[in-house]
């Protein structure tokens, strides 16, 4: 039984669909309303044990309603799945609205740590082996010029992956984390069309702007854009048990971004 967040977006959906041509169960969340009914449609051709809730994750009560949906439903989870996640607008941080920081926080740190609390008590409580899946990014192991509120989420989402590891491992829950680079999805469509929108503005601009957005250099040893079904594919290869040995590794997906 699988719960997974940001299920109506690249990654998360490519996971739940991956999932469901498994034979998993389903209970899905993302705030993003139409999305999520195109997703459930594209999920219900495959399996009918699929459950689809649109909820903001940044909030508490929320990912309660999440757990509670699916360990009522099912009375346990096997894997828990944390994708929910947001770049923010990039910027430098004097310039940064600290409201946006603490959403890109809320929606990718928060939502992690409230989903993780709620389903653990349950996955203790139902014994035998269950796990965590944290998708993080190369920007948890990296910084990106502009992107501290993205960069500063996703080091916490790498702390909180080797610390509930090393708390939950006596229970038989293993966490871990993966660290895509740059994979082709509406989260990376949005930034690049947010980039040719920021350099049409620059271009005009006659006097040097103390907030422009120079896109870092993406290189990698593949030097191409993943598919999402390939970050997929490693996170479920770590919620099977055929990674039982694996827990509170962060495993870049990243066509070799971190070998530069
Ligand atoms: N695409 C990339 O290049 C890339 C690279 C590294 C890491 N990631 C990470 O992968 C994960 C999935 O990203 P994606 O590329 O599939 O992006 P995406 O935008 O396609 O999907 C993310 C989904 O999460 C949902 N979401 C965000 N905040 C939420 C909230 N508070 N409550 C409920 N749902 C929420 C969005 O609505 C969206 O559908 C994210 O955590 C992202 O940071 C993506």
């Amino acid at each position: 039984m699988f719960v997974i967040t940001g299920a109506a977006g690249g990654i998360g959906f490519a996971t739940a669909h991956r999932a469901a041509e498994e034979g998993a169960k389903l209970v899905l969340a993302d705030r993003k309303e139409e999305m999520s009914k195109t997703a459930l449609e594209k999920l219900m051709k495959i399996t009918s044990d699929v459950t689809f809730l649109i909820l903001d994750l940044s909030a508490e009560e929320n990912c309660k309603e999440l757990i509670d949906t699916a360990w009522n439903k099912y009375g346990r989870i096997d894997v828990l799945i944390n994708n929910a996640g947001i770049t923010g607008i990039p910027a430098p941080v004097h310039t940064m609205g600290t409201q946006m920081f603490m959403e890109v926080m809320a929606c990718n740190v928060y939502s992690a740590f409230f989903c993780s609390h709620y389903a653990l008590a349950h996955m203790i409580e139902q014994g035998g082996a269950s796990c965590v899946v944290n998708v993080s990014s190369v920007a948890g192991l990296t910084g990106f010029p502009g992107h501290s509120a993205y960069v500063t989420s996703k080091h916490a989402l790498s702390g909180l992956t080797k610390n509930m590891a090393m708390d939950y491992a006596k229970y038989g829950i293993r966490v871990n984390a993966v660290n895509p680079g740059t994979t082709d999805t509406p989260m990376y469509q949005e930034a690049l069309a947010f980039l040719s929108t920021k350099k049409a503005a620059q271009a005009k601009e006659t006097t040097p702007s103390d907030k422009p957005i120079c896109p870092p250099k993406i290189v990698s040893a593949q030097a191409r854009v993943a598919a999402a079904t390939e970050v997929s594919d490693v996170i479920l290869f770590l919620a099977s048990d055929e990674a039982s040995n694996m827990t509170g590794t962060t495993v870049p997906v990243d066509g070799g971004f971190v070998c530069f």
